[in-house]
């Protein structure tokens, strides 16, 4: 048994413990083994995500496999508790020797009149952790095994579960359709892009569906701009971007809201070879418009102007919301605590900052001078696509802006926060899902 106390509520616990023993901070843990009882501290506030995924993975390198929590006193939190026990839960573990066996049962406790908005909440924080988890395990894939041929089939297979439709543009189709960003980004490899659709029809017909769409470097080497090889191998993640809106658009699926949407995946493998593009080149992209290369490492924006013209011109959304590990400059300005936001609409923007306060997936705003748009122009084409070192992060995204045209637009840039290297509260070392939980909170409050 589990239960949760605020600095307030310690007086609460069965037994006297001395303050310097225990004091309820948050996160930290008091076995008492006689009550068959695990005490969490919530600190001042109450934060039972974090608080729940502490329990949960000290539990289960116990040796736990059925957990119970008492959450008599905190149940307006069942649906964070939840969550934060089902993401705690997950770790990736497909290719270790030793699995470790996980929790397989957890139960809730709460007083009966709270049982309906309970029940409720156990099912809303279970649904999406599921979802994020979904994210997590393709996320953690490597790049020898996941690429865009397959990461099309993993989603058919999501699609398929979750009875959702899905189209996935192969080389041949980009080339018809003048997909020219996915395509230079992807002729450096043998393994060709793809551009994946995944359509969930839960609204009225005819209902503009809000767009979700995502970066999927499978590995990004930077091509012929080539990354040093220091914590190359962290590029398996790009590929995260995508991943957020795979497992949202899961999500929502299952949890079965009344709104049309649409995931759009750009995926590609950025390589360096006798084929690949180089800096220098003039590209067309999807909606027309043509970009000067000037450092082929920044090719998230070159599949993602092709996805979100799709999206504008192709899918007709309402909104556009894309996520991208899209640039170094964000980790600099924001470290691997927030995920920048840019957006052309302050509604969209608001309804995202609320999502995000209710996912515990931060989200800081950034700005969109004319400035930025200014510092991408180029002599030779419309854009380049880089604008030297100062406000990487805010000309990248102004160059994505260009593409949305006049529909309303967030762009999230996840590169700080898409993985983790330490294991702690409801996260695991590897993919976070970021994003999935804050896109399923939206589509649940939007409009
Ligand atoms: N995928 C990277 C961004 C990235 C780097 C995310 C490190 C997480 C950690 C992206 O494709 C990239 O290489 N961006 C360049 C852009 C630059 C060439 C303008 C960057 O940030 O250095
Ligand atoms: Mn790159
Ligand atoms: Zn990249």
């Amino acid at each position: 048994m589990v239960r949760f106390y605020t600095k307030a509520e310690r007086g609460d616990v069965p037994v006297k413990v001395p303050e310097g023993e225990w004091a309820a901070e948050a996160n930290a843990t008091l076995m008492l083994h006689h009550q068959n009882l695990l005490c969490v501290g919530l600190g001042e506030k109450t934060d039972l995500r974090t608080a729940a995924g502490t329990a949960l993975r000290k539990l289960q390198k116990a040796g736990h496999v059925k957990v119970a929590f008492d959450l008599r006193a905190h149940a307006g939190a069942v649906a964070e508790a939840v969550e934060g026990a089902v993401l705690a839960g997950y770790s990736f573990e497909t290719f270790k020797a030793k699995k470790q066996i996980g929790v397989q049962s957890l139960r809730v406790i709460v007083n009966a009149k709270d049982l309906a908005r309970a029940k409720k909440g156990a099912r809303e924080g279970e649904f999406s952790a599921t979802a994020a988890n979904l994210s997590r395990s393709v996320g953690n894939l490597p790049g020898n095994l996941l690429y865009p041929e397959t990461l099309a089939a993993e989603c058919r297979k999501v699609a398929k579960a979750e009875g959702l439709k899905i189209t996935v543009l192969d080389e041949k189709a980009l080339q018809k359709g003048g997909f020219g960003g996915l395509l230079a980004v992807g002729a450096g490899s043998v393994r060709p892009p793809r551009l994946i659709v995944m359509r969930y029809d839960g609204g009225r017909a005819g209902e503009a569906p809000i767009a979700l769409v995502g970066k999927a470097i499978t590995f990004d080497t930077g091509g012929i701009s080539i990354k040093p090889a220091d914590k190359m191998e962290e590029m398996i993640f790009d590929k995260c971007g995508g991943m957020a809106v795979l497992g949202a658009i899961a999500g929502i699926a299952q949890l079965g809201l009344k709104r049309n949407a649409v995931g759009i995946i750009a995926s590609a493998e950025n390589m360096p070879s006798a084929t690949a593009y180089r800096p220098g080149d003039i590209v067309k992209t999807y909606d027309g418009t043509f970009i000067e290369i000037i450092n082929t490492d920044a090719e998230g924006r070159m599949v993602l102007a092709d996805a979100i013209a799709y999206a504008r011109k192709d899918c007709k959304a309402a909104a556009i919301i894309d996520l991208a590990t899209l640039t170094g400059a964000c980790v600099v300005a924001l470290g691997e605590y927030a995920a920048g936001l840019w957006s052309t609409d302050d509604k969209l923007r608001d309804a995202l900052m609320a999502a995000s306060a209710k996912s515990g997936e931060r989200l800081w705003p950034m700005p969109l001078y004319d400035d930025y748009t200014e510092q991408i122009r180029s002599q030779v084409a419309a854009y380049k696509n880089t604008g030297g070192r100062y406000g990487g992060a805010c000309t990248a995204a102004a160059f994505l802006r260009a593409f949305a045209g006049d529909t309303p637009w967030a762009h999230l840039d996840i590169a700080g926060t898409a993985w983790t290297t330490k294991s702690e509260g409801h996260l695991a070392r590897g993919a976070t899902g970021f994003g999935t939980r804050t896109l399923i909170q939206l589509m649940e409050s939007w409009k």
